[in-house]
C-alpha cells in the first residue's frame, strides 16, 4: 500500500499513457485529455479510483463508452480521489482504455507558470513542471504512485513562438491543424516508467549539442554558458555506464531552468532538470548531473515502490555518483565528499531532532506530506550504510558487483527495503554471518545518527579542518594572521567544506566575520554553493549587511536547499524577522507553488496572509 496515494494498485495497473494537451499561458490552464491503458488484475472488475489534485474533470469514458465518475472530497496532500464506475465488467489479463478529459488549475502544485517579466528573454511565457514526488495528479489524473511504472506518448500545442520539451524521445512536430497559430509537439517514452517522472517545459527555448546522445535547453540567453558548464555529461555517462550497465533512455538531455526552480536537479527521463545556479561562478566538476545521471539505474530502472523506500532512490543515487567521481577524480576525493555527507546528515538530524522518525531511515509516510519529510537523511543515511557494508564486504570493487546486480535484478520494477535487503543477502551468501552482526533495526527503523560511523580519509579534509579550527580558536588579537593566501590553495570543493564546518561551530563574533570578509572577499564569489554558506554564516553572527545580500539571494533564486535556510537564518535573527516574513510575502506570488508553501511553514506565515505582521 502507497499511504500516499488513492489509486486502486491491487486491481489495476497502467501500462501505457496517451496524453493530449493544449498550453493556455493566457488562462493559466492545460486543457487535455489522457488515455490510460490499464491491465485488469482481478475478476469482475468494474471500478477503479486515480488521484487527481485541483483538476477539472470534464468527462471519463471506458473504451470509448461514457463512464460515470465522483469526485471524493479533498485531502491536504493526497488530492482527490476520482472514483470510475465502468459500463462493463471486465476479468484478469483484460486491458480497457480509460479517457479522461479535464483541466488543470491555475495553482496546479506541479506547474509554475512564469510570466515574461520572470524570464530571461523577457518577451514570452515560461511553464514548467515538477512532479515528484506525489504533484503528477495535479497535472494528469493517474496512478500517482511510484509501484506503477507505465509507457507514455505525449501531443502538446503551445503557441507557435515557443518550444516544448517532455522526458521522453522527440518524436516530431507539426502545426496545429486546429490552430494555425500554434506548433504540436510529439514525445515518446517507450520505456516504462512512474508518473513521478512525466515532465514537461514549454518556453523561448534553444538547444545545442554537447556529445552524441546530448544537447543542453535554456532559453538562448544561457545555451552557450550551459554547454560550456556541462560538457563533461558524456564522459559522466560512460563512466556510469562502466559502473552501472548500458543507458537505456536514448537520449541524455539537459534542461537548464529559470530561477525559481526548486532543486539543484531532477531526473526526467531523457531530460534532466536542473537549476541555473550551477552556472553562477567558475567551472567545476557538477556533482549534481553526476548524480541525476546515476539516477538513469537507481531511481529510473529500479525505483522505489513508495516513498517511505526513497533511499533505495537517492542513497544507491549518491552512492553511484561518488563512484563516478572516484572513477573520474580519485579515491581520495569520494572520500572528502562522503565526509561531507555524513556533516549534512548531521545537520539534518539537528532540524529535525535526534529522536524525529523523519530522520528514520524508512519512515512511516502515512499521513506525511513527502515534501515535509523531505531532507539529507535518505541520502546520506542511505550512502552512510551503503559505504557500511561496502566495508564490510570487501570494498568498493566487491560492493558495486552487487550494485550492478541489484540494478538488473529489479531493472523496470519497483522495490521495497525489504526486497532490497533479501537480494543482499542472497548476493553475499558466503558472508551472511557478517550482514547478521549489522544492526538493522538500529540503521533503518531508528531515529538519529547511524550506529556506526564510517572512518574517512582525510587527505584532502585536514586543510578545511586546520583553517576552520583556526577561526575558531583565534582571539581578536589573532586575526592580523590571517591572510588571502589561506584560501589560495583550497579548491572550491575545499572552500565549501570550510564554511560547512563553520556553520557547525557555534556563531562567529562579528569581528572576525568582518575580517574574513577582508581578507578573503568571499562576497566577491558568486558560486552559490559557497556564497550560500558565506551568507549564512555572517547573518548568525549578526552581521547587518549580510541580511539584504542573504534575502535577495533567497528571492532571485528558488532552489529550496539555499532559499528554505537563508530565509530560516534572517527569521532567526530577531531585529530582522520581520523583514524576513515582510520580503517573503513580498514574493510568494511570484515563488514556485512547494517553495512558497514550505518557506510559509518555516517562517510560520498563514497560507492566506497577502501583507506582512
Ligand atoms: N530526485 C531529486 C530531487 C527531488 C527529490 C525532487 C524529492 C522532489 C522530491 C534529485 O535527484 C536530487 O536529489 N537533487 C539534488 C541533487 C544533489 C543531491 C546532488 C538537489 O536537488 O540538490
Ligand atoms: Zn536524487
Amino acid at each position: 500500500m502507497d499511504p500516499c496515494s488513492f489509486a486502486s494498485v491491487s486491481r489495476c495497473v497502467t501500462r501505457h499513457l496517451n496524453l493530449d494537451l493544449r498550453v493556455d499561458f493566457g488562462r493559466r490552464v492545460i486543457r487535455a485529455q489522457v488515455e490510460l491503458t490499464v491491465e485488469v488484475l482481478e475478476d469482475r472488475f468494474s471500478a477503479l479510483t486515480l488521484d487527481t489534485r485541483d483538476l477539472q474533470v470534464v468527462s471519463v469514458s471506458a473504451n470509448g463508452q461514457a463512464a460515470r465518475f465522483t469526485m471524493g472530497p479533498k485531502h491536504s496532500f493526497k488530492g482527490t480521489p476520482l472514483d470510475i464506475t465502468l459500463p462493463f465488467d471486465l476479468s484478469r489479463g483484460q486491458h480497457v482504455v480509460v479517457a479522461v478529459t479535464y483541466e488543470t488549475s491555475p495553482a496546479a502544485s506541479a506547474l509554475q507558470w512564469l510570466s515574461p517579466e520572470q524570464t530571461a528573454g523577457k518577451e514570452q511565457p515560461y511553464l514548467f513542471s515538477q512532479c515528484q514526488a506525489h504533484h503528477c495528479r495535479s497535472l494528469v489524473p493517474c496512478q500517482d504512485t511510484p509501484s506503477v511504472k507505465h509507457t507514455y506518448y505525449a501531443q502538446v500545442s503551445v503557441p507557435k513562438d515557443l518550444v516544448a520539451v517532455m522526458s521522453a524521445m522527440r518524436d516530431g512536430q507539426e502545426v496545429d491543424p486546429q490552430d494555425k497559430d500554434r506548433i504540436v509537439y510529439r514525445f515518446r517514452q517507450p520505456v516504462p516508467m512512474p508518473s513521478y517522472l512525466i515532465a514537461i517545459v514549454v518556453g523561448a527555448l534553444e538547444s545545442r549539442e554537447i556529445g552524441p546522445r546530448s544537447r543542453v535547453w535554456s532559453e538562448k540567453e544561457f545555451v552557450d554558458k550551459a554547454a560550456f558548464e556541462f560538457s563533461e555529461t558524456e564522459t559522466m555517462l560512460k563512466a556510469a555506464e562502466d559502473l552501472a550497465g548500458p543507458y537505456v533512455w536514448g537520449q541524455y538531455d539537459i534542461l537548464v531552468l529559470p530561477p525559481s526552480f526548486p532543486y539543484g536537479g531532477m531526473e526526467n527521463p531523457c531530460l534532466t532538470f536542473a537549476t541555473p545556479t550551477l552556472l553562477a561562478g567558475d567551472k567545476s566538476l557538477s556533482n549534481v548531473i553526476a548524480h541525476e545521471i546515476s539516477h538513469s539505474w537507481t531511481g529510473n530502472l529500479v525505483t522505489n515502490r513508495t516513498w517511505e523506500h526513497f533511499w533505495l532512490n537517492e542513497g544507491h543515487t549518491v552512492y553511484l555518483e561518488r563512484m563516478i567521481g572516484r572513477s573520474l577524480v580519485s579515491e581520495q576525493f569520494r572520500q572528502f565528499k562522503a565526509m561531507g555527507g555524513w556533516k549534512d546528515l548531521q545537520d539534518s538530524v539537528n532540524t529535525f531532532g535526534a529522536n524525529n522518525v523523519l530522520t528514520n531511515l524508512v519512515p512511516s509516510l502515512q499521513d506525511v506530506d513527502p515534501d515535509d519529510a523531505f531532507s539529507s537523511v535518505p541520502y546520506e543515511k542511505g550512502f552512510a550504510l551503503l559505504y557500511h557494508l561496502e566495508e564490510l564486504m570487501g570494498g568498493p570493487e566487491v560492493f558495486m558487483g552487487f550494485v550492478k546486480s541489484y540494478i538488473q535484478m529489479f531493472a523496470y520494477g519497483s522495490v521495497t527495503t525489504d526486497e532490497w535487503k533479501k537480494h543482499l543477502f542472497t548476493y553475499f551468501r558466503d558472508k551472511v554471518d557478517v550482514l547478521n552482526k549489522v544492526d538493522w533495526n538500529a540503521w533503518m527503523f531508528t531515529p538519529g545518527m547511524p550506529p556506526v560511523k564510517p572512518q574517512y580519509d582525510t587527505t584532502l579534509a585536514d586543510a578545511c579542518i586546520a583553517l576552520s579550527q583556526k577561526w575558531v580558536k583565534a582571539e581578536d588579537q589573532d586575526l592580523s594572521s590571517f591572510k588571502e593566501s589561506d584560501v589560495k590553495a583550497l579548491s572550491s570543493h575545499q572552500l565549501i567544506e570550510f564554511l560547512s564546518l563553520l556553520l557547525h561551530e557555534d556563531a562567529l563574533p562579528l569581528t572576525h566575520v568582518k575580517k574574513m570578509q577582508e581578507v578573503y572577499d568571499l562576497n566577491a564569489i558568486m558560486n552559490s554553493e559557497i556564497r550560500f554558506r558565506w551568507l549564512r554564516l555572517c547573518v548568525r553572527s549578526r552581521w547587518e549587511e549580510a541580511v539584504p545580500m542573504a534575502l535577495k539571494m533567497a528571492t532571485e533564486q528558488g532552489r529550496m536547499k539555499y532559499t528554505r535556510p537563508l530565509f530560516g537564518e534572517v527569521f532567526n535573527y530577531d531585529k530582522y524577522r520581520e523583514e524576513a516574513v515582510r520580503v517573503f510575502v513580498a514574493h510568494r506570488a511570484a515563488m514556485h507553488p512547494v517553495t512558497s508553501g514550505l518557506v510559509g511553514k518555516d517562517l510560520k506565515v498563514d497560507a492566506s496572509k497577502t501583507t506582512s505582521l
